[in-house]
């Protein structure tokens, strides 16, 4: 078995100026201890106007913590108002990108079509998707939410061959502990993480399903991180509230060390 290399990827959201950005960056890196890195990887995802200056920090002090965005538009370029290319976003060295975050599904109405053509298009443009899939309250208590997670997962990859399926990483995140302090137990995420996989195997073949990380996130933070991360199938957490902290970041990483 494949040794997965954690990830721990900050979603800042809608949240942070230019200025407020580049202070929490700047801080992320201070704290930032270079051996880290050889032992996991970690991503910030700032809104889009912040993404160059906060890789400009980055460069600058050589803190090896890549940046990814929070969403990209399919088409190479045109007559798309409001929308950013991959082509945009691999020219200022982002190498990851959300796509499928619950947020833009249910306030934005992305649909699972809308989130393979994304990942098709950033595969093709060597940008690593971050695919989140996850269930509501009311699928979790219908008792179908591993059907339903599992059948995202289906449709996100439709038509993704293995070698570009293994540059992916797919997020477990249940909507109902997103921003919610209502974390899901270990057991509870890791049941999901642990379908997922069993899915990817299916769809692909059992390395391939093996050697791709499966984050989770809702709620994560350093008082539950340890625990959801000592899970077989997590291999990491995307997260929200706790990542515009620098010292709760900084702790979380150090805890998937
Ligand atoms: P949260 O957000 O950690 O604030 O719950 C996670 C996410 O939505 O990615």
């Amino acid at each position: 078995m494949t040794k997965r290399r954690r990830l721990i990827a900050g979603n800042w959201k809608m949240n942070n100026t230019i200025p407020e950005g580049v202070v929490l960056a700047q801080e992320i890196s201070n704290h930032f201890e270079r051996d880290y890195a050889d032992h996991l990887d970690v991503a910030v995802c700032p809104p889009f106007v912040d993404l160059k200056p906060v890789i400009t920090v980055f460069e600058f002090d050589r803190t090896d913590i890549a940046v990814g965005a929070q969403n990209v538009h399919w088409e190479p370029k045109g007559a798309y108002t409001g929308e950013i290319s991959v082509g945009m976003l691999k020219d200022i060295r982002c190498e990851y990108c959300i796509v499928g975050h619950s947020e833009r599904r249910e306030l934005f109405g992305e649909t699972n079509e809308e989130v393979n053509l994304k990942a098709k298009a950033l595969i093709s443009g060597g940008i690593k998707p971050i695919v989140c899939v996850g269930e509501s309250l009311s699928m979790r208590d219908s008792g179908a939410y591993l059907d339903y997670i599992t059948a995202q997962v289906r449709a996100a990859f439709a038509g993704i061959d293995a070698p570009a399926a293994a540059s992916c990483v797919v997020a477990y995140e249940p909507i109902w502990a997103i921003g919610t302090g209502r974390t899901a137990t270990p057991e509870q995420a890791e049941e999901a993480c642990a379908a997922i996989r069993v899915q990817l195997s299916e769809l692909y073949d059992q390395a391939t399903a093996e050697s791709m990380r499966i984050l989770y996130g809702g709620s994560m933070n350093e008082g539950n991180a340890d625990l959801l991360l000592a899970m077989p199938n997590i291999d990491g957490g995307l997260i929200g509230g706790a990542s515009l902290n620098a010292k709760s970041f900084i702790k979380i990483i150090e805890m998937a060390l």
